[in-house]
């Protein structure tokens, strides 16, 4: 049996880390909060960000010229889950609604969750093998600070974990009492009519949760880098006879 990855030890070595930023927007904190993370990846040598802005539109919506029959639809859906699948590492934000993530957020998975392809296993319609070992991490904003930001990030880290990402936190960062983020993710308050700025600790976290993607993502690729080449030298000494485990 092959037991060797399909990436090549040259498929990997001189691209950087793609960090796919997907977020829903309605009056821009959340945007505003993007452009934070971003920043904070980018402290990170060898990364790249990748933003995807989720509109208002279902993915199932058809467009000018589009039409059931022919397709195109689904070739749109089709592309959007392969630039999601294919990134390196997640960071999902969404406003706080109802103390969960925004339904257009949602929507947006669970629809590339439908797009079909003769690639893909119909039998696993979500595809969830395609995000398993992925990083993420989360950011949310609410109009109050007990207005469910913490359920909201906890929505968006559950459906990581469902699809077997592995979920990166900022943790409780010191001194812990003083500190007022949140330890699952960046947040924000917006006040109740969303019109109150980022303040500077909620751009500091922001900027930090961007970074602390970039670094875990960029310490796993580095660890499956290894792992892969010592599972070529393990079959290279096969070949020539060798018992690597004698
Ligand atoms: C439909 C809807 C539901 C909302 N639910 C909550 C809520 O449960 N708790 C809260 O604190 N704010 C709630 N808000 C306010 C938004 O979470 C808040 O304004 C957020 O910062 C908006 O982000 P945005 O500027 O990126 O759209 C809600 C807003 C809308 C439109």
């Amino acid at each position: 049996m092959n037991t060797i990855p399909a990436t090549s030890v040259d498929d990997r070595a001189p691209k950087p880390l793609r960090v796919l930023l997907v977020y829903y927007s309605r009056f821009g904190a959340i945007q505003a909060m993007a452009e934070h993370i971003q920043e904070g990846i980018a402290r990170v040598p060898g990364t790249a960000v990748d933003l995807l802005v989720v509109g208002d539109d279902p993915l199932t919506a058809l467009r000018a010229g589009e039409s059931v029959a022919n397709a195109e639809a689904n070739e749109r859906r089709l592309a959007l889950l392969d630039r999601v699948a294919s990134a390196d590492a997640l960071v999902i934000g969404s406003p706080a609604y109802f103390g969960s993530m925004a339904s257009p957020l949602k929507r947006f998975f669970e629809d590339l969750a439908v797009a079909s392809s003769a690639r893909l296993d119909r039998s696993r319609p979500w595809h969830h093998y395609l995000f398993s070992d992925k990083p993420g991490a989360a950011f949310v904003s609410s109009a109050t600070p007990h207005g469910g930001n913490e359920q909201a990030l906890h929505s968006l880290l559950t459906m990581m974990m469902h699809l077997g990402m592995l979920v990166v936190t900022p943790g409780q960062r010191g001194p812990i009492l003083e500190q007022e983020g949140a330890p699952y993710g960046a947040t924000a308050i917006t006040g109740p009519r969303g019109q109150r700025g980022l303040t500077a600790e909620e751009v500091d976290e922001a900027r930090y949760l961007g970074q602390r993607i970039a670094e875990v993502g960029t310490w796993l690729r580095a660890g499956r880098g290894l792992e892969i080449e010592r599972l070529y030298a393990a079959e290279a000494a096969r070949a020539q006879g060798f018992d690597p485990s004698a």
